[in-house]
C-alpha cells in the first residue's frame, strides 16, 4: 500500500487486474479454499443472528448491503435468507454478471448491483440494516478504509450494524503482492475503526478454519 498517488493508483489497478483474471466461482472467491465456504457461512449466520430480529436495539431485516460481494457467495446463503432485499457492490463487473445466475430465483430480491470500488462507493443514506464487508478491506488503503466505514455509518437505518469479517495478521501490516492487498493486525484494525468514529460492539474469531491460513475475525460495529 503506497504513500504516493502513483503507488495508490497501482495498488488499486493491480488488484482490479488480479480479480479480472479469476474464475467467477466460489473457489475463485476464496483463493482455492472453496471447501471452507460452508464453515464460514455457518459461523457468519450464528454471529449475525445475535443482532437482528425482534427486540430492543436489534437491527431490522429489510435491506442488507454485501460489500466486495464477488459472485454473491455471502448474499446467496447468508443475506438473502435473512433480509427482504440485498444490494451488492464489487469492483469486478464479471462477478456481478455471474451473481445474476448464481443467485438463481432468490436473486430477484437483489435490488441493486453496483460496479464500483469501495474507495469511491457512497452507500445511500439510511438504507441498510446490515452492511456486510468480508474479505475485501485489505484492498483499501488505511485512509480509504476509514472514510468508507464513515460513509457506511451514514448508510445505516436505526439500529443498523456494520460487520467486518477478514483475515488478521499476527503482527503489523503484511502485504500480498499477488492480489495487491494487505493484511492488518487487530490493533491496527481497531485503531482504524476508532478513527472512523465506530465502536466494536462484538468480536469473534472464526473457528475450524485450516491452520495454514490467517486467523479470521468478525467485528460488529456501530
Ligand atoms: C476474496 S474475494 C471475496 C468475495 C466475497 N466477499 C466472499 O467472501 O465471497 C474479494 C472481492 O473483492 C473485490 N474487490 C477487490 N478490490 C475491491 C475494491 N477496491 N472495491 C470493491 N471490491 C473490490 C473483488 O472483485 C472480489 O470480488
Amino acid at each position: 500500500m503506497g504513500d504516493t498517488v502513483d503507488e495508490k493508483d497501482s495498488f488499486y489497478s493491480n488488484a482490479e487486474k488480479y480479480w479480472r483474471d479469476i474464475t467467477p466461482t466460489v473457489d475463485g472467491m476464496l483463493g482455492g479454499y472453496g471447501s471452507i465456504s460452508n464453515i464460514d457461512l455457518n459461523g457468519s449466520k450464528a454471529f449475525l443472528q445475535k443482532f437482528i430480529g425482534e427486540g430492543e436495539g436489534k437491527a431490522g431485516s429489510s435491506c442488507a448491503l454485501d460489500c466486495g460481494a464477488g459472485i454473491g457467495r455471502i448474499t446467496k446463503r447468508l443475506l438473502l435468507p435473512l433480509f427482504r432485499t440485498v444490494d451488492l457492490v464489487d469492483v469486478t463487473q464479471e462477478f456481478l454478471d455471474k451473481a445474476k445466475t448464481f443467485l438463481a430465483e432468490d436473486g430477484k430480491r437483489v435490488a441493486k448491483y453496483f460496479c464500483c470500488g469501495l474507495q469511491d462507493f457512497v452507500p445511500e443514506e439510511g438504507r441498510y440494516d446490515v452492511i456486510w464487508i468480508q474479505w475485501v478491506i485489505g484492498h483499501l488503503t488505511d485512509e480509504h478504509l476509514v472514510e468508507f466505514l464513515r460513509r457506511c455509518q451514514s448508510g445505516l437505518r436505526p439500529n443498523g450494524l456494520i460487520v467486518v469479517k477478514d483475515n488478521v495478521s499476527f503482527e503489523g501490516v503484511v502485504p500480498d503482492v499477488v492480489d495487491s492487498s494487505v493484511c492488518r493486525d487487530m490493533a491496527i484494525l481497531r485503531n482504524l475503526v476508532r478513527q472512523a468514529g465506530l465502536r466494536i460492539i462484538h468480536e469473534e474469531q472464526q473457528m475450524n478454519f485450516p491452520k495454514e491460513i490467517y486467523n479470521v475475525h468478525t467485528l460488529a460495529l456501530r
